[in-house]
């Protein structure tokens, strides 16, 4: 990765109310943004903007990684018409065998098991029979193992982050361009039903024009991080050991990802630069105190990641993104979801809420709207109602019952097959996965060097110019 400091002379704009009249001065100010530079792209290579595959009737799918997570993308899978599991992946072999008890429960054909060693997956990406490679692993074997699949001619599906570095970023999208195969990366809360409904009213514009928004991951994972994996904790000591080495939002996805959509990043607007402030760390020291002794190893750990760590990022037509993430306060768990436009507002957490202001673009049903306070119950109900998102109105029956946090795991799995089983273009593409994950390593360069502005390098290289807005893409009716 290059990274470059430049001074450069920004203007400030102040608006200074003068005898009535409103006076905009303008004024200057030194900064000194950290530049990450977006390289050429190599010649003979073209973005994968909207790119399609051929349309297959079965996908045939492998596996990487059944720990907390992936044992239950072998449940979700299993009930979507025209998927077949052919094999199944993790370095421990029980995690395998329980994967397959999942398919015996289905009544489905047991997959060929790989585990026993850590390049075991390796085998499972060179078979011949799988088109898809759908990878659950921790962090930092996401890259490798999606760059090596797309290498032997699969479609990828990856957890978040699908990387941790701008070099790792790059590495996805230059193999997705050259292998012009898709690399999605998995971000379920962009399939949340609130996050749906409140897109489609975006994309409807009852909210006007989006100017600001805010999305956070506010999880208390102390209990799991300080987990011992033989009890049940993460495989290795891996979430613990990053924020040991780490002070970024590494885990930045589930916020950003659904309010980019209704922002249209990537599609007519693109994250032009970041600063990030993070707070000394504190929360860690002090369970580890409580958990293990105010002595011990643990508590005598130099934990890197501030507890609470602000983001906030400026897109190229002026729109502004607040993210947020801790996940080491006792805190109500929260990912914020808040887009605030010039007609209006919405909020999901700490309980959903939408405010509005009159808009021809409502019926008569709401009238007598006013966004200094949020929509009463009934009214709330009678919105959420009319404007719940066509593909959650089509399968979030079966996803309530499927489940996986709530049903939205499985219409991410669901949009997956469907547009695979089609030939349309996925819902994120790799510029989306890469965008969304660079936030990490972005942070931390800001927070390194005493919250400075990062620019942001351009992954699409300016492709993000070929659409003006976010769309799922639909099959024609036949
Ligand atoms: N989208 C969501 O809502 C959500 C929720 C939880 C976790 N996640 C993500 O899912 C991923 C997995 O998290 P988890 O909680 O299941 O962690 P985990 O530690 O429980 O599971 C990871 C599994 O990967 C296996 N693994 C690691 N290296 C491997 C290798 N080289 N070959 C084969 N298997 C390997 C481990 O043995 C383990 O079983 C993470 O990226 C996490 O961020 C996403």
């Amino acid at each position: 990765m290059k990274l470059m400091k430049l001074t450069l002379l920004v203007l400030v704009s102040t608006a200074i109310l003068s005898c009535g009249n409103n006076r905009t001065e303008q004024k200057t100010a030194e900064m000194s943004p950290i530049v990450i530079e977006t390289p050429a792209r190599p010649e003979g290579q073209n973005d994968v903007f909207n790119l399609t595959a051929p349309k297959m009737d079965i996908v045939r799918v492998g596996i990487i990684g059944l720990g907390m997570r992936g044992p239950g993308a072998v449940d979700r899978l299993s009930y979507i018409e025209g998927v077949e599991i052919k094999a199944l992946c993790d370095i421990h072999r029980d995690r395998v065998e329980k994967s397959n008890a999942i398919l015996a429960k289905h009544g489905k054909p047991a997959a060929d098991g790989y585990y026993g060693s850590e390049e075991a997956w390796k085998q499972l990406c060179e078979r011949e029979d799988i088109d898809l490679v759908y990878i659950c692993t921790d962090w930092k074997t996401h890259t490798p193992m999606a760059v090596y699949a797309m290498e032997h001619g699969k479609h990828v599906a990856c957890e978040v982050p699908i990387a941790i570095s701008i070099d790792e970023c790059w590495a996805l999208v230059n193999t997705a361009e050259k292998t012009r195969k898709h690399c999605m990366m998995l971000e379920n809360c962009c399939y949340d039903f609130f996050e749906m409904t409140t897109l489609n009213m975006a994309q409807k514009g009852l909210l006007g024009e989006i100017v600001h928004a805010e999305g956070a991951y506010i999880h208390d994972l102390r209990y799991l991080n300080f987990l011992d994996p033989k009890e049940g904790g993460y495989n290795d000591w891996w979430r613990l050991r990053f924020n040991e080495t780490h002070n970024g939002n590494y885990y930045a996805t589930h916020g950003l990802g659904p309010v980019c959509q209704a922002l249209n990043i990537g599609r007519g607007d693109r994250m032009k630069y970041l600063v990030a402030m993070a707070s000394d760390q504190f929360g860690m020291t002090e369970y580890a105190k409580e958990k293990f002794g105010e002595d011990s190893e643990m508590a005598r750990k130099n934990y890197a990641k501030g507890d609470m760590i602000n983001t906030l990022i400026k897109t190229e037509n002026g729109k502004t993104i607040l993210i947020q993430h801790d996940v080491t306060s006792p805190r109500p768990y929260n990912r914020k979801h808040a887009l605030s436009g010039t007609k209006g507002y919405i909020e999901k957490y700490p309980r959903p809420g939408i405010a509005l202001e009159p808009n021809e673009e409502l019926g008569a049903d709401f009238e007598n709207l006013n966004a200094h306070s949020f929509l009463p119950e009934k009214e709330f109900d009678k919105m959420v109602e009319e404007y719940e998102h066509p593909i959650t109105k089509e399968v979030g029956e079966l996803a309530r019952k499927v489940g996986g946090h709530g049903g939205m795991d499985f219409i991410m799995d669901y949009r997956l097959i469907y547009c695979l089983r089609n030939g349309l273009p996925l819902d994120m593409n790799v510029y989306d996965g890469v965008e969304w994950s660079c936030i990490g390593e972005l942070t931390a360069i800001s927070i390194q060097n005493g919250s400075v502005p990062v620019l942001m390098p351009d992954f699409t290289r300016g492709a993000w110019k070929k659409a003006s807005s976010y769309t799922h893409a639909m099959a024609e009716k036949q």
